[in-house]
């Protein structure tokens, strides 16, 4: 099934993401599940945590995994992923050490992507893939260009993932990222992907063409058959 549902508002778009991740832990309390950063599900991830504190959901035996980190930038400073997932996530979770998954982000080469690849095998693969899409389309940190890579690998940023907002506090440039490959997305049994924000609307309008293409590698979650996307519909409009 692919399925996309327009929200009104971004924190509409947040509460049904949220209710979708508390049914997966529901349905599966062993559940594996890989979580995007950024602004996008920033609101999904507070509304989540605020659901399984009243109702009492049994969170001890699911397994979050990272998607990607930059590469370079000290694991435990502000706007690394990590840092993200700890505050929004593990931290008012409450969560044991091993039930994150993520990757280094310093002295690392492709055995860190073997490493974590290994760790998600172990576990059966990934139940459900949260993703955003970012403004130049990527996925992860799966930049666009005129070839993919397909699998977890290091990858070389673009000049507006450069940019990005989470890196306005790095204090230096930061020119690779780590991630999951489209392979690894691809191969959860679900994905719940979230189209929110400013700067969205080329990349989301080219993604809703549903064609396929390198420099759009978002399109490629229209080859997975159980992807649900979320849209804010005021992002089609925000330029
Ligand atoms: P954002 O980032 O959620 O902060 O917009 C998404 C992305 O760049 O993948």
């Amino acid at each position: 099934m692919q399925c996309i549902q327009y929200c009104d508002h971004y924190d509409a778009l947040s509460d049904r993401a949220s209710e979708r991740l508390i049914q997966v832990i529901q349905d599966k309390p062993d559940a594996t599940i890989c979580l995007a950063t950024g602004a996008t599900p920033e609101l999904t991830y507070r509304f989540f945590v605020e659901k399984i504190q009243k109702n009492q959901v049994d969170i001890r035996n699911v397994t979050f995994v990272k998607l990607d980190e930059w590469v370079g930038f000290p694991l435990h400073t502000p706007g690394t992923c990590e840092s993200f997932l700890q505050q929004h996530i593990v931290q008012p979770l409450g969560l044991r050490p091993e039930q994150l998954i993520g990757f280094q982000s310093e002295n690392i080469d492709e055995k860190e992507c073997e490493r974590v690849t290994d760790l998600i095998a172990h576990r059966g693969g990934l139940d459900l893939c949260v993703l955003g899409i970012g403004k130049n389309g990527h996925l992860g940190l799966n930049e666009p260009g005129t070839a993919l890579e397909p699998c977890c690998h290091i990858s070389r940023l673009d000049d507006q993932t450069r940019h990005h907002d989470m890196l306005k506090t790095a204090g230096r440039p930061v020119t690779h990222g780590i991630t999951l490959g489209l392979k690894e997305i691809l191969n959860a049994k679900e994905i719940l992907l979230l189209i929110a924000g400013e700067g969205k609307s080329l990349a989301s309008r080219q993604f809703l063409t549903q064609s396929i293409t390198t420099s759009l590698p978002a399109s490629f979650l229209w080859l997975h058959n159980n992807m649900h996307c979320l849209i804010d519909q005021s992002c089609l409009n925000f330029g």
